[in-house]
């Protein structure tokens, strides 16, 4: 398969392998993380509520283990915007593997590590690189990295934001904050000031003790949400005076997402990547400029930040032919996702489409349930906004004309028997 098929499929969604597998899982795993997504299933009345179980996944496609061909309109959480398996991560990859497979961290760097932070600063014009495996890890790096430079303690977030789910960003969660944080709070401190996204910018005297303003410059899992034109602008500009940093997080609309390398044009002082980055594996990056991540300093004795996997030289291996295969499908996912975005505008039952380029919030009525509807036809979509109010889609950057035609079909004939 090339990655580039329509859906097949070849049982009931999901199928009999399907069931057996994921009795296996509700055995095995905490229930807090794959079973929690089937009990808000069966909130919205969903009759079989298990997952299907992926097998493989090439370009578009996923298999599950019944056979079942899906398009996988999420890119598996924003991940293979390069296509699930490119053939030339996955030769990067294997040519690494016959190498060197682990360096150690900090202590022992290898030529790919070094390469692929040198990669990133060239494209970002940020000077200094921190590297991780998760999106969590960039935004861990950023903030103390904003602590550091600034010896200030208080960071401003806002509602619908989403960094991720250890404790430094778990802290800064505006995205159902009230339900994944509450369970931890009394851990996670009183350092985080809460704005509106796109609203009243806060005031200077908060920002004086303020270390950095965290912020997406498209909200992803809030809802493929768009500040207002010139709200970014103010909000640096007003940081820049009160002498705070100001960190975009740009883990979901980086890397060619909205089609173009980042979402932003302003120039932040830090930058976190992930996702996308890796080409399906686990690294992220947090970039700053020099002047605030010289503040660590020199060394003087064990390292103050680092971590066994930093720098992976199989994640960076990844992630240098995906920056190189990024080249080449940003521009496409630019077009692709005007064209998607204009079509799913015709669609009856479609109130508005948001965001950009491959980055896009398709909002109707029920859309938890719609999810569910899609997956029946053999399309892989996600619902976001906190009140599940949209559709997320992010599909690799490879999506073709006949599989997106597919999907808007597909989601109209669901939308009809909604009506
Ligand atoms: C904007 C943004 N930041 C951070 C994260 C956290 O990344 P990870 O789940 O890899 O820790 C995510 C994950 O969805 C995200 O969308």
């Amino acid at each position: 398969m090339s990655g580039t098929a329509l859906p097949s499929l070849v049982s009931t969604v999901p199928g009999p392998k399907s069931h057996a597998w994921v009795d296996r899982l509700s055995q095995v795993e905490c229930p807090a993380i794959t079973a929690r997504r089937a009990r808000r299933a069966v909130q919205i009345g969903a009759t079989d509520t298990d997952p299907v179980v992926w097998s493989e996944a090439v370009g578009q496609n996923v298999t599950d283990v019944d056979g079942n061909v899906f398009v996988d309109l999420t890119a598996g959480f924003g991940v293979a915007a390069v296509g699930h398996r490119n053939p030339t991560v996955i030769a990067a990859v294997k040519a690494q593997c016959e190498v060197l497979v682990h360096a150690m961290g900090d202590a022992f760097p290898d030529p790919r590590r070094i390469e692929l932070m040198e990669a990133l600063a060239r494209r970002t014009g940020l000077a200094r690189v921190i590297l991780g495996s998760s999106g969590s890890d960039a935004i861990d790096a950023a903030v103390k990295t904003a602590v550091v430079a600034t010896g200030r303690h208080r960071i401003i977030a806002f509602d619908g934001g989403y960094h991720g789910l250890a404790f430094g960003p778990l802290a800064t969660l505006g995205y159902l904050g009230h339900t994944m944080r509450q369970p931890f709070q009394r851990l996670l401190g009183t350092h985080v000031t809460w704005a509106p996204f796109g609203g009243v910018l806060p005031d200077a005297s908060t920002l004086s003790e303020v270390a950095a303003v965290l912020v997406e410059p498209i909200q992803g899992r809030g809802g493929m949400r768009e500040p207002p034109d010139g709200w970014l602008v103010q909000l640096h500009a007003a940081a820049q005076a009160a002498g705070a940093l100001v960190i975009h997080d740009e883990i979901y609309s980086g890397c060619g997402r909205t089609g173009r390398f980042l979402a932003s044009e302003l120039q932040p002082d830090l930058l976190c990547l992930g996702k996308a980055l890796g080409g399906g594996f686990p690294v992220s990056a947090c970039l700053g400029t020099a002047a605030a991540m010289d503040a660590w300093g020199a060394s003087t004795g064990a390292a103050i930040h680092t971590q066994t996997f930093l720098g992976h030289p199989v994640g960076c291996a990844a992630a240098l032919a995906t920056l190189g295969e990024l080249d080449r499908l940003t521009p496409i996912a630019a077009t692709t996702g005007a064209v998607l975005a204009a079509a799913l505008r015709q669609v009856p039952g479609v109130s508005k489409v948001t965001g950009r380029g491959m980055m896009l919030g398709v909002h109707v009525k029920g859309a938890l349930q719609v999810t569910h509807d899609l997956l029946d036809r053999g399309y892989i979509v996600l619902p976001c906004g906190e009140r599940a109010e949209a559709l997320g889609l992010t599909p690799p950057y490879g999506l073709t004309a006949a599989q997106a035609q597919g999907f808007v079909a597909a989601l109209a004939d669901v939308l009809q028997w909604q009506r």
